[in-house]
């Protein structure tokens, strides 16, 4: 009788752009790869929240009020999505949940730097989501069919918060000189740190090798932050502002923008805990957590008393 080799069937699987689903076979390297990436996305979407979150109670009218509170709950609706795919690698919402909370799991760079004005919040749902758009529409592709699935959802959501920043940032630069100010501000603070987002550049990527061969990521940190800079470069000419790169220019051999790197130093200090507001998004984070138990404990009583009920039915 002929016997099943798992591992070819997995490759084979890969090689034929099928999806691997949560009982499948897969490699150790592989699930642990994931649970790495997913986990860490959804903390991104949770810590997210904050940031935009700081200007809820100052947005400048109500529509702006309103439009901000659902993009932010988006954002919390998208880390549940995340972890739920991540649960069905076989970690808990608990485990990842404490490693977020002790700061031994890692979160997007980005969300560890302040948001000082209203053009913040312009510059965040414009460049930042942009940028997660960017890397999601990929991720809409992966091998794993929950995170696959997990991003055309998010996807749709992320385009409507990249296009309320982008009106932002619209209303602002041909608005009063003070505004256009504003708006030139936040893009000279947000440039360089969204550019980070992408991930160290691939010479020094130690998961891109095994993401790609495993069709995790079906492109490399740099391809992805050459299109975006490619799409922001002419949007940032649109708005009448300067991007804070010099040597940002048009390109007509490689048929892409020249760009300056951002500073890696500063990135790997951020992503070690050294930002601006690390230890205060944990503190946030904790306390997010501490005030939320009484919402858990009524949860599972509720759920424990309709078990009850449904037995006694
Ligand atoms: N911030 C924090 N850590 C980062 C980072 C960043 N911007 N970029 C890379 N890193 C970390 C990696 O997690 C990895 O750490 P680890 O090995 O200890 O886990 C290390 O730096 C080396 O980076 P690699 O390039 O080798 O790692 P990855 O292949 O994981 O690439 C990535 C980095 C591009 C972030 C990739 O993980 C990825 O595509 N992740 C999924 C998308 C994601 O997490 N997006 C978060 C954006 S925010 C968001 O979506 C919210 C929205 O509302 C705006």
């Amino acid at each position: 009788m002929e016997t099943i080799n798992l591992e070819d069937l997995f490759e084979a699987k890969l090689a034929k752009n099928e999806m691997i689903e949560p009982k499948d076979w897969m490699p150790e390297n592989y699930r642990k790869h994931l649970i790495r990436q997913i986990s860490q996305h959804a903390h991104s979407e949770i810590v997210g929240m904050l940031p935009e979150g700081n200007w809820i109670t100052r947005a400048p009218s109500l529509r702006a009020k309103l439009i901000l509170l659902a993009k932010v709950q988006d954002e919390g609706g998208h880390g549940l999505y995340l972890y739920t795919a991540a649960e069905s690698l076989g970690i808990t919402r608990e485990e990842m949940l404490d490693a977020l909370l002790t700061g031994k799991a890692k979160y997007s760079s980005i969300f560890n730097y302040p948001t000082l004005s209203w053009a913040d919040v312009g510059a965040i749902g414009w460049l930042v989501d942009g940028a997660a758009i960017m890397n999601q529409v990929m991720l809409q592709r992966s091998s794993y069919g929950p995170y696959s699935r997990a991003m055309v959802r998010i996807c749709k959501e992320e385009s409507f918060h990249q296009r309320q920043g982008y009106e932002i940032m619209t209303q602002l630069s041909f608005g009063t000189s003070e505004q256009k100010e504003m708006a030139q501000d936040a893009l000279n603070r947000w440039w360089y740190p969204t550019l980070m987002m992408f991930g160290p550049p691939d010479v020094e990527s130690p998961n891109s090798e095994n993401a790609i061969k495993w069709r995790i990521k079906r492109e490399t940190n740099d391809q992805l932050r050459q299109r975006f800079i490619n799409q922001t470069a002419i949007q940032v000419e649109y708005l009448g502002l300067v991007a804070p790169d010099k040597n940002l220019k048009w390109n007509e051999k490689k048929q892409g923008y020249d760009y300056s790197d951002p500073d890696w130093n500063e990135f790997k200090s951020v992503i070690k805990g050294n930002g601006i507001c690390n230890k205060d998004r944990l503190l946030s984070r904790n306390n997010s957590h501490k005030n939320g138990e009484w919402v858990r404990e009524a949860a599972i009583a509720f759920g424990k008393k309709q078990e009850q009920e449904s037995k006694a039915a």
